[in-house]
């Protein structure tokens, strides 16, 4: 087994810790915003996001220092769109998704057949951050079509 090269996969790693911290603010913040019947299980929705992102950002930063290197202190872009509605909400989460998935995706590329635990965790997380993003696509669909929304991209289940 080749071994990995540990520095870009720690500068992956801690830009997976960085957009998880983020979703944990971004998440947390929008809970604040929700008014209305459906308050209830969006807030709780929202919040159980905020709750995995957290354990997700834990789980990169255990790799981090695992590996011997540093954990990132920053936090991943934020984008405050002063939006209540529900469905700007769930776009800008879908964005902010596929862009983990991506660093997800670029980690499993970095350690595939060189380090089977660190394979395994990008593997594990790039099947729960699908499931994630295609749970948020289902949310924007509307009621009575299966077309995925145009947010969503071509291609995202495929690859
Ligand atoms: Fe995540």
């Amino acid at each position: 087994m080749t071994e990995i090269e540990k520095e870009p996969v720690v500068a992956v790693l801690n830009k997976i810790l960085e957009s998880e911290l983020a979703g944990v603010v971004r998440y947390t913040h929008y809970s604040f915003l929700v008014f209305g019947f459906a308050r209830i299980p969006i807030v709780s929705w929202l919040r159980q996001q905020a709750d995995e992102s957290l354990v997700h950002a834990q789980q990169a930063g255990e790799w981090i220092t695992t590996l011997g290197a540093y954990p990132s202190l920053a936090i991943g872009p934020l984008l405050d769109s002063h939006t209540f509605d529900i469905g700007s909400i769930l776009r800008e989460s879908l964005e902010a998704e596929q862009i983990a998935l991506g660093h997800y995706r670029e980690l499993l590329s970095l350690v595939e057949g060189r380090a089977v635990a660190l394979e395994e965790f990008a593997r594990q997380m790039i099947q729960v951050e699908e499931l994630h993003v295609g749970e948020v696509d289902k949310m924007l669909r509307r009621p009575g079509s299966t077309m995925t929304s145009p947010q969503r991209g071509m291609g995202t289940a495929a690859e």
